[in-house]
């Protein structure tokens, strides 16, 4: 007879220690928010191989005693780690991470719901569901829309380019992939982010198949050069699939113009996804709205929560106007998901409308934190990141020793230091972009404040980028007070060398 196994209850903490381990854990995580604002650097004079020594420990067989387990997580959150919720932390796009959020993903991890399927995740599934209902109504399309949260914009935009493959290739990419077919095509703006040439080139599209069209002196997309080159591509038997309008780039935050490229996409039946990854967030506030005209003519949208709704990584939205597309591009037959819906009354499983399957519950963190602060909170801080972004600017180009950039759109300002005496030596551009990469070096390693880069035009460009409701105009005067100081000394530096 086969004996009836013993229990093996190891890894089951029982509440009482689940109570003591989160305790400790929220220790850490309130520790760390009451010193942002006071003694916790913005950067870290750390290399690779000092924090490896530090955090890279062997696995060990038996458990870690809870005491060195919570030491361990302390030294990696409060001396290992950097903040993008500093009041100084300026670079790339980066939300500071909402308060409320990261409590809610603590319940979500809790909770452990799979959003793949609503049996195994009903309130997840609904509130989902209902938060994106909430985006659709916002963004102004139609209520047949539909979407889910996915890990960020780079998925965002390769679903809305799949979907848009579905629809407008002409032939069903989705069974006979491309082979024989013309070759597609997909347009954006040169200053399109990266993760477009990815999305088109894992489509097995290629980076045959990518216009990147010039842009006008405010970094938009020029429209007629999109149509000449559309009009080029029919002409050469290709066939024009997609328009991706940024709305907020990720270099200096150009919206392009969306009206416009709709218009055109209208005319030669093209599919327009927006990547509003940056830029989405404040198409949803009523003072900005109008920055974002023609939005709601897209096809599909990607924008980020974890960036301007300042919410924890990850999560951001992919909306497609009809939700029909969804299911057309993702729908499987997947037999060993069988139920039958009629008897139980259970609700819409999002692995069919998504190239997901299982899914994490990141929409709790961002539900959440939309209720705990209410939307009008969000109105307000989304037009004061606008406004420090200008006041940023204001103070740049006011200062002698500093030169801007356009101005801002949104909440992105760029500037770079020239020293007053440079002249016009025959290297200037040269020198200036050793110089300013030299300043930024420094900045990210010494603080007080963490920017990061832009290029534009081919010049290279200190960058604040301002997704962070911690971040005052103390902090942006103290980004140009050490802009300039680093660039003093460094411009002495290469010049005495
Ligand atoms: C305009 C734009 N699109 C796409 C992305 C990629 O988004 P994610 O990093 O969330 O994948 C970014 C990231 O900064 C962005 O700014």
């Amino acid at each position: 007879m086969t004996e009836v196994p013993e229990p093996v209850r190891d890894l089951d903490w029982d509440p009482r220690l689940a109570r003591e381990f989160g305790e400790r854990a929220l220790d850490i995580w309130t520790e760390m928010l009451a010193r942002l604002d006071d003694d916790l650097p913005v950067s870290r004079q750390q290399t690779a191989a000092e924090v490896r020594e530090a955090v890279a420990i062997e696995v060990p067989a038996e458990p870690m005693p809870v005491d060195s387990l919570v030491a361990y997580l302390r030294d990696m959150a409060l001396e290992r780690s950097i903040y993008p919720g500093h009041p100084g932390f300026l670079a790339y796009v980066s939300g500071a991470g909402t308060v409320p959020g990261a409590a809610a993903d603590l319940i979500a991890a809790g909770l452990n719901q799979n959003l793949g399927g609503w049996r195994v995740s009903p309130a997840g599934t609904e509130i989902e569901q209902q938060l994106i209902r909430w985006f659709v109504g916002r963004f102004g399309l139609p209520e047949h829309a539909n979407g889910f949260i996915t890990s960020g914009g780079a998925m965002a935009n390769m679903i809305g380019l799949t979907v848009a493959r579905t629809v407008k290739a002409g032939f069903d990419a989705r069974k006979e992939g491309l082979r024989g077919r013309p070759q597609l095509t997909v347009y954006c703006s040169a200053e399109v982010h990266d993760t477009v040439d990815r999305a088109v080139q894992m489509l097995g599209i290629g980076d045959a198949g990518l216009r990147k069209i010039a842009v006008d002196d405010g970094l938009r997309m020029n429209v007629p050069a999109l149509r000449a080159a559309i009009e080029h591509d029919l002409e050469e038997s290709s066939r024009p699939l997609a328009v991706v309008a940024s709305a907020g780039t990720v270099g200096t935050g150009a919206i392009d113009p969306l009206n416009e490229i709709a218009d055109i996409c209208d005319e030669f039946d093209l599919w327009l996804h927006i990547d509003g990854a940056y830029g989405g967030s404040a198409a949803l506030v009523s003072s900005l709205r109008p920055l974002f005209s023609g939005i709601e003519r897209a096809d599909s949208i990607g924008f980020d929560p974890h960036k301007w709704l300042y919410t924890p990584i990850a999560g951001a939205a992919i909306l497609v106007r009809d939700r029909q597309h969804l299911a057309d591009t993702f729908s499987v037959d997947a037999a060993y998901t069988w139920t039958d819906t009629d008897a139980t009354g259970w609700g819409i499983d999002l692995y069919a409308l998504s190239p997901h399957f299982t899914r994490g519950f990141a929409a709790l963190k961002i539900w959440v934190s939309l209720l705990a602060h209410g939307w009008d909170a969000y109105e307000r801080r989304i037009a004061h990141d606008v406004v420090l972004a200008r006041y940023l600017y204001d103070q740049a180009q006011a200062h002698p020793e500093l030169e801007v950039f356009g101005e801002p759109t949104l909440s992105i300002a760029c500037f770079r230091y020239v020293p007053v005496d440079l002249g016009d030596r025959s290297d200037r551009e040269l020198y200036l972009d050793q110089l300013n990469e030299r300043i930024l070096v420094d900045l990210q390693l010494e603080g007080p404040v963490f920017p990061s880069n832009a290029v534009i035009d081919g010049h290279f460009a200190l960058r604040a980028c301002i997704v962070n409701f911690r971040t005052e105009a103390d902090t942006l005067d103290a980004l140009i007070e050490a802009s300039v100081e680093h660039g003093r000394r460094i411009d002495a530096e290469l010049r005495s060398a």
